[in-house]
């Protein structure tokens, strides 16, 4: 059975002052889900947006809102995301002292919980905690930035979280976030990717023709 690959447009690469079309195109041109890069400028060094934000695109759209939370510490804006309309909710085990409580603050609010993996982060990080998540975000550049090169070093990686998924018979989903290209789509689909995150290409390749773009992205 082939796995079906979902596409997670990230609004990073829109144009700010009009989000709220930016989303609604995104959901037009057959986006399976919105990522969304929450970045707090200590956790990683650059600011974007936060909950109001998020509150006032909820409503456009029906797509699952795929938030990547990049703040430290995590827990204290958990329920603001979540009242916000967030529907993952993703953190960096480095943004928190205790993972566990984590996935469990997300999840008493009925979220699906994501943990990612930057570049340089190692399995032992999450592996406990696999089966206890929905979703496994793994960093393909260093967190912070769109339009950065991919780094092919995280497939190897990705592809032993796979397999742990595989043994465990778990149904968590792998996302890969970072540099996502029309010619190394296929190698993260490879590795075991389901969810492919994607903003420069997304926005900016063929004249920023996000239907064509996103279609290119699913069956490259
Ligand atoms: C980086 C963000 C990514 C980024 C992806 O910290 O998490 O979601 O915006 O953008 P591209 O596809 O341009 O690398
Ligand atoms: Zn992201």
């Amino acid at each position: 059975m082939t796995t079906s690959i979902k596409i997670s447009p990230s609004i990073l690469s829109a144009n700010f002052s009009k989000l709220g079309e930016e989303v609604i195109s995104l959901e037009k041109a057959g986006a399976d889900y919105i990522h969304i890069d929450v970045m707090d400028g200590h956790f990683v060094p650059n600011l974007t947006i936060g909950p109001e934000v998020i509150k006032e695109l909820r409503p456009l759209t029906k797509k699952i809102f795929d938030v990547h939370l990049m703040i430290s510490p995590v827990d204290n804006f958990i329920k603001d995301f979540s009242n916000a309309g967030a529907d993952i909710i993703t953190f960096h085990p480095e943004a928190t002292t205790n993972v566990a409580n984590t996935i469990n603050l997300i999840k008493n609010e009925g979220k699906k919980v994501g943990i990612s993996l930057k570049p340089k982060s190692k399995i032992d990080l999450i592996e406990k905690y696999i089966d206890q998540v929905d979703l496994i975000l793994i960093m393909s550049v260093e967190p912070g930035f769109g339009g950065q090169k991919f780094m092919p070093e995280v497939l190897d990686k990705t592809k032993k979280i796979k397999e742990i998924i595989d043994k465990k018979n778990l149904k968590v989903e792998i996302e890969m976030d970072g540099g996502i290209n029309f010619d190394n789509c296929s190698k993260a689909k490879e590795a075991g990717v389901n969810i492919l995150v994607s903003g420069s290409t997304i926005f900016k390749e063929n004249k920023g023709d996000l239907k064509k773009n996103i279609e290119i992205l699913r069956t490259n």
